[in-house]
């Protein structure tokens, strides 16, 4: 289906902090824009506030002045919603409140043709809810932006189950003009973002409420070694744990309760006591001032004379660490293994990427008297920190060989209680297997539910081209022992990953 033309009229009703950025978008992209909010002056209040914005990049020679005089004049308050009625497209984005939303889309369906396509910027509301009732719910989608509007890439498009395709089609279509990167999703509770998302927060959340590591270290762990762009502390610090807290509860409670979205009490606690974040001052960090930063619990720098580092079996995901070692100018000697799997040796000593056991049980498993466990890092070739855990076999002697390892590839070592699948490996099964879900109940494609956390919310890899790059069978194997570790649904593996790793499929051809 074609994008509507630019000289088709866009309207946008709630010129609040969604709204406004919305319309700003559309009038970026060409098209005339018709803002209503039904509070007074606030329509006007909008378009001057998206003038400033656009002005601050005019003072940084981001754009031209008569650039942004150009989108301005495209945009027009209106004084009621009947003004809106030759538009093309109406993007609702009010109070999220369901009863309003049906009351709005009721008074649309009156006012407007019976072309005219009707979108809701719910985050959280069904839009089958909304559009149940009216004559002609076909024509309403969900076109979900995330915060700031202007800015961020994604546009998640929500077909209810009266949706035609076709209006899906056109809406995608359009956000595409519009420079966005656009996704199909059923509607369904979080719809992606709000949904994969999940696991970031909640494995960050119990990792800290058993103790494993405190949350500088945690952050640390999965910016450095994750690649993630923020740690999960600071992100829901910069969120507001209220709005966090309230987005868990209610995907929790949208899926009747099912333990993979449980919401943390550590955050519950955070909310009663009105630590929030950063907007009140004080979360998990203090904002306040003369308050000190709080440094990662990294292990100081040891030294040893490191024996020579044996690599055995099929590295895998772990040869760029190897060949990392051999470029540091450790004497690095390569050997088969009767199982094949991937171990490394120095001396006494044997060090694996974890599996989703935690060492104590592993080294049993495997007969192994010491044990150190590694966390998986985005890229070992580049990656600047890392997590390890140790059996209890391993004496304070092996724990500086361990440490000392690291340290002369230039990585950070934060010990963690041992605890399985470690910080970035449990984040990264949890998020693939939320999104292999997704994928499994027809939510979004693989390639869809990708590009959704990448564009919105910045993950360096798609979770599910991650659990490709991993092994489909390795990601499974993981989440079935945390599953054994702790006893708990949360952690079931999903169905997909078990089915296309028995097929030896991928996610992504
Ligand atoms: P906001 O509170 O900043 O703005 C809402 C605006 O709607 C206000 O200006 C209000 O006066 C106006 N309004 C309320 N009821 C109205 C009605 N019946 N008719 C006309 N105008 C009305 O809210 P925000 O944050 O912009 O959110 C709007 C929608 O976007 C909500 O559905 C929200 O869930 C969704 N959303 C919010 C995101 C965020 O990060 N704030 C991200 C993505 C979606």
């Amino acid at each position: 289906m074609p994008a509507l033309a630019t000289s088709d009229i866009i309207a946008v009703i709630g010129a609040g902090a969604m709204g406004a950025g919305i319309a700003q978008v559309a009038a970026q992209a060409g098209h005339p824009v018709r803002l209503y909010d039904n509070r007074d002056g606030a329509a006007q209040a909008g378009i001057d506030g998206v003038r400033r914005q656009l002005e601050k990049r005019v003072a940084r020679g981001k754009v031209a002045q008569a650039e942004v005089d150009a989108i301005v004049s495209r945009m027009t308050p209106a004084a009621t919603l009947a003004e809106l009625a030759d538009s093309r497209l109406v993007v609702e984005a009010i109070v999220e409140n369901l009863e309003v939303k049906r009351g709005v889309f009721a008074e649309l369906e009156a006012l407007c043709g019976p072309d005219t396509l009707l979108a809701s910027n719910t985050s959280s509301l069904s839009i089958t809810s909304i559009a149940a009732g009216l004559e002609r719910p076909e024509r309403v989608a969900g076109l979900h932006f995330f915060n700031p509007a202007p800015v961020m890439k994604l546009v998640e498009v929500i077909s209810g189950l009266a949706t035609d395709a076709e209006v899906a089609e056109t809406l995608y279509a359009t956000a595409a003009a519009w420079g966005k990167v656009p996704v199909h999703a059923s509607s369904t509770p979080g719809f992606i973002v709000n949904r994969v998302a999940r696991p970031f927060y909640a494995e960050a959340l119990r990792l800290m409420q058993e103790g494993a590591a405190a949350p500088a270290t945690l952050d640390a762990l999965l910016r450095q070694a994750g690649g993630f762009r923020m740690g999960p502390f600071e992100l829901m610090d910069l969120i507001g744990h209220d709005v966090n807290y309230a987005v868990t509860r209610s995907v929790f409670d949208a899926y009747y309760g099912d333990t993979r979205f449980e919401p943390s009490l550590v955050q519950q606690a955070l909310v009663e006591a009105g630590r929030l974040g950063r907007k009140s001052g004080q979360g998990f960090y203090d904002y306040r001032e003369g308050a000190e930063p709080v440094e990662p619990d990294f292990a100081p720098a040891v030294e040893a004379t490191l024996p020579p580092l044996v690599a055995e079996g099929q590295l895998g995901a772990i040869a760029p660490l190897v060949a990392r070692a051999e470029a540091a100018g450790l004497e690095v000697v390569c050997r088969e293994s009767i199982s094949g799997e991937a171990r490394l040796r120095l001396g006494g000593l044997t060090l694996a990427l974890s599996d989703g056991r935690c060492a104590a049980e592993r080294a049993r498993d495997e007969g192994l008297e010491a044990l150190v466990l590694f966390d998986l890092c985005l890229d070992y070739e580049t990656t600047s920190a890392i997590a390890l855990a140790s059996s209890p076999g391993v004496d304070a002697e092996a724990r500086t060989l361990a440490a000392a390892l690291f340290q002369h590839l230039g990585l950070g070592v934060a010990w963690l209680t041992d605890t399985p699948g470690l910080a970035v490996l449990r984040t990264v099964a949890m998020l693939a297997n939320e999104a292999a879900d997704a994928v499994l109940q027809c939510v979004c494609s693989a390639r869809d539910g990708d590009l959704a956390m990448q564009a919105g919310v910045n993950y360096p890899r798609g979770p599910l081209a991650w659990a490709d790059a991993l092994g489909l069978a390795f990601v499974h194997r993981t989440l079935t022992h945390l599953q054994q570790s702790y006893g708990e649904e949360r952690y079931r593996p999903s169905f997909l990953l078990r089915r296309k790793a028995l097929a030896e499929e991928s996610f992504h051809v």
